[in-house]
């Protein structure tokens, strides 16, 4: 017997995926060091026509020539060292896809290493948790294109899908599949931290329950908002501690860990010259979070407002908190997709943007009904410098800011810190200025390093003596 596919490392993710191809009809054989994880997923597919082995020679014999395996290992050294060990075992034209968060820079080595070797390298962006990996996720996988067309099939056949649509499509060359992913987690961060403070403003500014703030994310889920992320919040004021029987939500920790990816995309927007503001206070407000003991500290030192009773209309406010959150959740994307369309220009990729929105509509952590107007705006302009330019969806922006501008007046009079939120704000504001102050800077550097400075009435570069005389 000789299998469709080969996948190594059956952790839940990899498990769960394998299981996913298997269900599809496609003979599927799984590799991994340790044997009760290979007797594990030989259990579950039961009735499938599976193979599992701790056998690295025997797994890639019984894969049909030419080869595709995928990795699912934690990105990183691993990911090198399967690959040093299969190197010896595979032949050219065989196809290796990583299918975890690795750096784009580690792919793009990678890519060109095997490149060299004959071996076809796809760096595979795999998003959507477990029950994804299992139901059907939203793949973006990048790399040698022919290659692609071998792996196509089953990758529609297990992803998930919008409208009878797969969502997985060819995202570009090189490590376009890991750059993709990478953004979405920038943009996942930014949507989260921005659900956070949506949250801050419904607890100690308008004084909702967890029971009315499930109410509310629950509404918010079946209009314009629907999303995986709403729909998860509104799931998780319900739950209840069976340790004490409170909210379990109330007796986590405020601390937000982080594996890596949001920063990624920070760094990588630095240094390609992108704004990525509101993603960056995602990043860095899980970062301050960290601080926790510095802020209990500081609570006890510094003064600001405190929320007074809230006395107004509940319902008008969570209406202005539900336009202001879906303009972050906007701008979150705008940035993200902007940094998209920049990297692709410096990198080549070759990106489709109409794709990357149609892909990210389902199965994905970032996946909402929003993107459906982003496709479209891409399906009218794959060179849409940003979002906010569509006039759908920067009409629709300009309608609503002003419940953002509410909003964060209010959080401000009440002490509450909303970085993702009020740089949202700030991005779009300056974005859509055509005189922003910075001349004041570029006078700055040229009274003090001659840096030299433009003229708005004639050309070329001009240096002062700023100094009074
Ligand atoms: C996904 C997620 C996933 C990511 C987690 C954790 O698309 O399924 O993006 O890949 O690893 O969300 O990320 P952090 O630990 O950095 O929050």
């Amino acid at each position: 017997q000789q299998y469709d596919i080969g996948l190594i490392g059956l952790g839940v993710m990899g498990r769960n995926l394998l299981l996913n191809i298997a269900d599809h009809g496609f003979a599927s054989a799984g590799f991994n060091r340790d044997p009760s994880k290979v007797a594990a997923f030989l259990e579950e597919g039961k009735g499938r026509t599976v193979f599992g082995t701790s056998d690295m020679k025997a797994f890639v014999e019984v894969i049909k020539k030419p080869r595709a395996m995928i990795l699912l290992v934690q990105a990183g050294a691993a990911v090198d060292a399967v690959i040093q060990q299969l190197l010896p075992l595979i032949e050219p034209g065989d196809l290796i896809i990583d299918g975890g968060n690795s750096h784009f820079n580690d792919t793009n080595r990678r890519f060109e290493e095997l490149k060299a070797k004959g071996i076809h390298f796809f760096g595979m962006g795999v998003s959507g948790g477990e029950s994804g990996a299992r139901y059907g996720p939203s793949i973006m996988p990048g790399g040698d294109r022919q290659a692609y067309e071998r792996v196509k099939p089953i990758l529609e056949a297990i992803s998930a899908k919008v409208n009878g649509e797969p969502c997985v499509d060819y995202m570009g060359t090189g490590a376009a599949g890991h750059y993709v992913k990478m953004v979405h987690n920038g943009i996942e961060y930014a949507i989260m931290q921005m659900i956070a403070e949506t949250y801050d403003v419904m607890r100690q500014v308008i004084g909702l329950t967890n029971d009315e703030m499930h109410a509310a994310f629950k509404a918010w889920n079946q209009g314009e908002l629907a999303s995986f992320l709403v729909e998860i919040t509104a799931d998780v004021f319900l739950k209840v501690d069976d340790k004490t029987g409170n909210r379990l939500l109330d007796m986590v920790r405020d601390v937000a860990r982080q594996k890596g990816t949001g920063k990624w995309t920070s760094q990588a927007a630095l240094d390609l010259g992108v704004p990525l503001s509101t993603i960056d206070s995602a990043v860095a407000s899980r970062y301050l979070s960290s601080y926790d003991a510095e802020r209990s500290e500081a609570s006890k030192i510094l003064t600001g407002p405190s929320p007074m009773p809230f006395t107004g209309d509940k319902q008008a406010a969570v209406q202005l908190l539900h336009d202001a959150f879906h303009v972050g959740m906007i701008v979150a994307y705008a940035q993200g997709m902007a940094m998209l369309h920049q990297a692709d220009k410096a990198a080549g990729f070759g990106l489709n943007m109409e794709a990357v929105a149609r892909i990210w509509r389902g199965g994905c952590i970032i996946r909402s009904k929003l993107l459906e107007d982003m496709r479209k705006a891409y399906s009218a302009n794959n060179g849409l410098p940003n979002l906010l330019l569509d006039p759908t969806i920067g009409g629709l922006v300009s309608r609503k800011v002003p419940a953002l501008r509410t909003i964060l007046k209010h959080a401000i009079d009440a002490g509450i810190g909303a970085p993702a939120l009020g740089t949202a704000l700030a991005y779009f504001d300056n974005y859509r200025s055509n005189r922003l102050p910075l001349n004041i800077i570029q006078a700055q550097r040229d009274y003090f390093g001659a840096h030299t400075y433009e003229r708005i009435d004639m050309p070329g570069t001009f240096h002062s003596s700023w100094t009074p005389e």
